[in-house]
Formats: structure tokens, sequence, C-alpha cells
């Protein structure tokens, strides 16, 4: 299910293999941005997000759309399937944790 979520909702922009394009959209492959942010994904998933950070030493500051059509277990797999893919090895999240942290989405 992550995987077909991923290359519906994700993969136009971040490419099959996690790789991104260029300084216009961030790796997810080795992406040292995953694991110190991992309780934050599901709401950046769902609601998009517009920053500047910073993965694995290169800026990145364009805009990321928001997915407000998945629902709870859609974006907890699609995520899942981004920690533990292309040599990711991240601790996926429960679904209980995932779900209160979409409750609590800081907008
Ligand atoms: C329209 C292009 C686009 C789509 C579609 C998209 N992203 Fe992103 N993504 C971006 C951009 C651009 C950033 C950087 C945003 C910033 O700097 O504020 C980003 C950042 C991220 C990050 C954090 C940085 C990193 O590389 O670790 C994660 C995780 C992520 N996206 C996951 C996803 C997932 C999962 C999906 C599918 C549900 C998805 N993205 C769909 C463009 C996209």
């Amino acid at each position: 299910m992550g995987e077909r979520l991923y290359k519906t909702h994700c993969s136009n922009c971040h490419l099959d293999g996690g790789e991104g394009v260029g300084l216009l959209v961030p790796p997810l492959a080795g992406s040292d941005y995953l694991a110190g942010n991992r309780d934050r994904l599901v709401c950046m998933v769902r609601h998009g997000f517009h920053d500047t950070i910073v993965v694995n030493a290169k800026t990145y500051s364009e805009q990321m759309v928001g997915n407000d059509k998945l629902s709870d277990i859609q974006i907890v797999n699609v995520v899942n399937y981004v920690l533990q893919s292309w040599g990711n090895n991240i601790p996926p999240l429960t679904f209980e944790v995932a779900q209160k942290s979409l409750e609590q989405c800081d907008r």
C-alpha cells in the first residue's frame, strides 16, 4: 500500500528511487532530515509545508504540496514506506502515534 501511494502522490517530485531533483526537491533516500523529524512527517505530508530546510548539507526552500485527500492510514503507510525504503532504516511509526500527531498538527 505504501509503495503504490508513493508512486501516485510523491514520486512525480521525489522520483521513484527517492533521489529528489537537484536543489528543487530534496532526496528521501538517505535523507538525514527524516530521523530528526520523524514525528512531524505525517503533518508535513498531510498539510504540505514551505520552509527552508537542510537535507544532507544542502538547503531547500521550495514548497511541498499537501495531501488532504489521503486518510490517516494512507498517510502513515506512505511515510513508513519512505522510512523503510532505498536503504533507509528508520523505525516505522505505529498507527496510534501517527494519529496523535495528525490530531495535533499546528495549523
Ligand atoms: C510538488 C512536489 C512534491 C510532491 C508531490 C511531494 N513532495 Fe515532498 N517535498 C517537496 C519539496 C519541494 C520539499 C522541500 C520543502 C521545503 O523546503 O519547505 C519536500 C520535502 C519533503 C520531506 C522532508 C525533506 C526530506 O527530503 O527528507 C519529506 C519527508 C517529503 N517531502 C515526503 C514526501 C512524501 C511522502 C510525498 C508524497 C505523499 C511528497 N513528499 C510529495 C516536493 C514534493
